[in-house]
């Protein structure tokens, strides 16, 4: 095997598939941003407030540049793929997999979890949270889009996914 580096929007469940990805495969398994988190010792929220996102994505463009391993799963940060041509530097660094859902799915999943995602924090309200997830995947998808495979998650339990994971890399 050779690294997989599962990509897409907020909510759409990198971190979760791709953790148990990885407990199935026997592989090492990393977050970008619980790394970035674990580094510095501070939240996302916190770096976003103190430094601002000009120095978060450059945190995540020194962990993808720096980042070594050959047999790993990770999961990134949504915005991750769509600066510093770091779809294309995962690429030449293992397999790459777009995680796609709409962002009707994704605002109903985020509702009560976006506090601690700085870009969607302020959102007063579920059309509101839906309307911007759509702006992000008008600008993101092209980025998106250059992942070697694109795997649908809707209506798919995570067990399911991981399943389609093992044998679309396989
Ligand atoms: C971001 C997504 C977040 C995190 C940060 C910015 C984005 O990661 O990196 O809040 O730009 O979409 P998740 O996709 O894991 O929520």
């Amino acid at each position: 095997m050779s690294n997989v580096f599962l990509i897409g929007l907020m909510g759409v469940g990198k971190s979760t598939i791709g953790a148990e990805l990885a407990r199935v495969l026997g592989v090492n398994f990393l977050d970008t941003d619980q790394t970035i988190e674990d580094v510095s010792g501070r939240t996302i929220s916190e770096l976003f407030e103190h430094f601002g996102e000009t120095d978060f994505r450059a945190r995540e463009k020194a962990l993808i540049e720096h980042f070594k391993d050959k047999n790993s799963i990770i999961s990134t940060g949504g915005g991750l793929p769509c600066h510093d041509g770091l779809v294309e530097k995962m690429k030449e660094k293992g397999r790459v997999v777009y995680l796609k859902l709409d962002p009707e799915n994704l605002a109903k999943r985020l509702w009560v979890k976006r506090r601690n995602r700085p870009l969607i924090s302020t959102c007063q309200t579920m059309e509101e949270l839906q309307r911007k997830l759509s702006n992000l995947l008008t600008q993101r998808e092209r980025f998106y889009l250059q992942a070697d495979f694109v795997l649908e998650v809707k209506d798919k339990a995570s067990c399911e996914i991981v399943d389609e994971l093992v044998e679309l890399l396989k």
